[in-house]
């Protein structure tokens, strides 16, 4: 069957590939600690889940609109009135299942072939894959380990053209968990004085965050206008498998983006809009527990890689990644990530997962116990000098 030429720029999320080589070994009897995918190992908090159960026995098990509930987006605006102090309407607000597909409509919605696009590398994957998807140019922006895994405000002035549509942002950050300051934030929305572009501002980590306020773009003058501002409920209150996220955007955006639901998803599930509600008008203490049991496993793994051999980490500001500099190792990111996977059972992702800008570096996901942190620590250590010691021999 011949496919259409599109498909073949389609790219992947490497973590969902790795958990399945993970899960083929440990049917093989062999024993992996899973530190590479990205989901909140706690449980979907409990009135959260009785709300979806009330809300299936009340009937709610019918279409919806497609850019939302209107309970669900009213609460919502509420909410990103009380996270970002900025005033938002229902009608700016469209919720769809998970975060993600606010990364495809943005690019459906914004880019023509020929545009270009700004897209953080290393970065979450799906950013460059939805670009190259609709024909654009994906334009990566270096983030460097020395800025706190932020990037230099001049060198994204020097990747922006005529062509330039758009720019991604993503603070707290996935991979590296870091977070753009105030100082950043301040020059892109000095640059955007300059330059019509148009932001995507990823902020689905906003409350995993290790000291601080989350600040966003859409915050500064001007900026509101011109940023579609993506969150949702997976990370936050460990709804993953739920599907349930949003974008925030002017009411013409949303009119579209609303029409490609309609195209695409019909609505968003509508008993998981309910749960949602529940989510941000109920107790808040179980997800601000998770992000305190985060901390904790932030500090322990932070330590144990900056004790192994040939291995350095940054502290992370937010999300529930470590992005640790495996150069030290000689080895090459996506041999020591197959490596570790096969020979020590740690699975991990090579930082190449997440870009070109990513080799030099691994991703492990903090989202799973201290014990289980510490044996993998124990794992990759001994594999270490164990090869040290091999390659001294
Ligand atoms: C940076 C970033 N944006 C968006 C998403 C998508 O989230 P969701 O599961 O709500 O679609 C993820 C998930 O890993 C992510 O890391």
């Amino acid at each position: 069957m011949d496919f259409a030429t599109r498909m073949s720029r389609l790219g992947t999320e490497t973590a969902f590939e790795v958990l399945a080589r993970a899960q083929a070994l440990e049917a093989q009897g062999k024993s992996v600690v899973h530190l590479e995918i990205g989901e909140p190992d706690f449980d979907t908090p409990e009135h959260i889940r009785r709300a979806a159960a009330a809300a299936l026995d009340g009937g709610w098990t019918h279409y919806g609109p497609s850019a939302g509930l209107r309970d669900l987006r009213e609460v919502i605006a509420v909410y990103i009135e009380k996270t970002r102090g900025i005033y938002v309407e229902p009608e700016q607000i469209i919720v769809t299942p998970g975060g993600k597909p606010v990364i495809f409509y943005t690019m459906l919605m914004l880019l023509q072939e020929g545009d270009e696009a700004i897209y953080p590398n290393p970065g979450f994957p799906i950013y460059r894959s939805m670009i190259d998807f609709v024909g654009a140019k994906a334009v990566p922006l270096r983030l460097r380990e020395d800025r706190n895994w932020s990037f230099d405000v001049d060198e994204l002035a020097s990747l922006i053209t005529p062509r330039t549509k758009l720019i991604v942002l993503n603070s707290p950050h996935n991979p590296t968990g870091g977070k753009l300051d105030h100082a950043t934030l301040r020059g892109i929305a000095a640059l955007a004085e300059k330059h019509p572009f148009t932001i995507l501002s990823d902020e689905i980590y906003s409350r995993m965050l290790y000291g601080g306020t989350h600040e966003s773009i859409a915050t500064f003058p001007g900026l509101q206008e011109r940023t579609i501002l993506l969150d949702g409920f997976s990370k936050t209150y460990a709804m993953t498998g739920w599907r349930l996220g949003y974008g925030v955007m002017t009411k013409p955006l949303a009119v579209h983006m609303a029409r490609l639901m309609t195209n695409s998803n019909s609505c968003t599930n509508v008993f998981v809009q309910k749960a949602g509600i529940a989510a941000l008008t109920g107790p808040q203490g179980p997800a601000e527990e998770m992000v305190a049991e985060f901390h904790r496993r932030r500090d322990r793994i932070v330590a144990g890689l900056n004790a192994l051999p040939g291995v350095t980490c940054t502290i992370p500001g937010g999300a529930f990644y470590a992005f640790p500099n495996i150069t030290g190792t000689g080895m090459a990111s996506a041999d020591l990530a197959r490596a570790l996977l096969e020979e020590a059972g740690v699975a991990a992702l090579s930082g190449t997962a997440f870009g070109k800008y990513g080799e030099g570096y691994l991703r492990l996901s903090y989202a799973n116990s201290i014990p289980n942190i510490d044996t993998a620590l124990g794992r990759i250590g001994a594999w270490l000098e164990e090869r040290m010691k091999a390659r001294a021999r």
